[in-house]
């Protein structure tokens, strides 16, 4: 059996298709929503709306540039979660027509194990085990990954995520969202020394970001009393300064990780993946620690339909399918 998978991802506020023949991802067709820049934020009930109205197209471009008739797939895989339940609901109903009118199986995928999956769309492919640092909008992860099939979180953000951190930041600096390449962008002009911000002690694997979220309101409120253009003549330093401390925390979570596993394959996954300071500074570890390294294309790491792909061909090749009354699920864990 030679599966031909089309692929449906629809967890937050991108709707996206793809299809995979035999492990090779034909292409990842991605429809953005930006109706959600002038908020600040993802709105999710705007979210399901968009997905509802793009779905269509979306998914008929996948088919065609793919050059593959409905008749010719073998499944239909979507993301049953984590993400906005709302989001999530336009692609499993739409996964549930096509599979009942093709009278083909449905594969349920978890998106945060997608994310992982991610490095085996393109070369190079680490090898099992290995580490991944899942970094997004939505989750903070380290993951142990033993096979396609097999993997756990073995740390994880106790409250905000470290993509939410670089928004919010960016949001009380006057940015628009999501703030979080916008303050890459400006740090490369600024001095990542020239503002201090306290260390969190979380235990373990762990990470928590709402405390620097705080210290950053503060930290700005203060400096404005003195100087109400405090901001805008500091931007550059202020922006380089606060990612070099959201990156060191990250960093240093994901070296102890590395150092008391064993494991020196490491990996990086979500939108954050492509922050230029995590990039440099794993490269600056990895040298120190002796780490392969392995950073998926860009597209891949943001929310992306190719990943779901993946992710469906190796469960296909495990029989492991879903019932048709599979039901989205908005917190669904690693594992479950
Ligand atoms: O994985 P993703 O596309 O969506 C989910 O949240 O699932 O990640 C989006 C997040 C946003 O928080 C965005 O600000 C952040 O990734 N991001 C970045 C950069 N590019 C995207 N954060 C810091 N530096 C970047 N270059
Ligand atoms: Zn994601």
């Amino acid at each position: 059996m030679h599966p031909v998978i089309l692929a449906i991802e629809s967890s937050c506020d991108e709707t996206s298709a793809s299809v995979v023949i035999r492990g090779k991802v034909l292409n990842n067709v991605i429809a953005s929503q930006t109706v959600h820049q002038k908020y600040g934020g993802v709105v999710p009930e705007l979210a399901s709306r968009a997905h509802q109205q793009q779905i269509l197209s979306v998914v008929n471009e996948a088919m065609t540039s793919a050059g593959i008739a409905p008749g010719e797939l073998n499944a239909i895989a979507f993301t049953r979660g984590p993400g906005l339940l709302g989001s999530l609901l336009v692609g499993v109903s739409f996964a549930k027509g096509m599979a009942v009118a093709l009278d083909i199986p449905l594969i349920e995928v978890n998106h945060m194990e997608a994310h992982v999956l991610a490095h085996f769309i393109a070369d190079p492919k680490p090898s099992f085990p290995f580490l991944c640092l899942t970094v997004s909008g939505g989750h903070t992860q380290i993951v142990l990954v033993e096979s396609y099939l097999n993997m756990k979180v073995i740390g994880e953000t106790r409250d905000d995520a470290v993509g939410e951190a670089f928004d919010k930041a960016a949001k009380m600096m006057g940015f628009l969202y999501p703030g979080g390449p916008l303050i890459d962008g400006f740090a490369k002009l600024g001095n990542p020394k020239a503002f201090q911000f306290p260390p969190t002690s979380i235990p373990d694997y762990d990470f928590s970001f709402s405390g620097i979220k705080t210290a950053f309101l503060y930290f700005l409120r203060d400096r404005k009393l003195v100087d109400p253009d405090f901001v805008e003549k500091n931007k550059y330093d202020i922006c380089a300064s606060l990612q070099y401390h959201l990156v060191e925390m990250l960093m240093q979570k994901l070296s102890k990780a590395s150092t008391e596993t064993g494991i020196n394959q490491i990996a990086i996954a979500g939108g954050v993946a492509a922050n230029s300071e995590l990039r440099k500074s794993l490269q600056q570890y990895g040298a120190r620690q002796n780490w392969k390294i392995f950073i998926p294309d860009f597209e891949y790491c943001t929310d992306n339909a190719a990943m779901i792909a993946i992710a469906a061909h190796y469960k296909f090749l495990e029989n492991k399918f879903s019932s048709l009354d599979v039901a989205p699920l908005a917190n669904l864990a690693i594992g479950n």
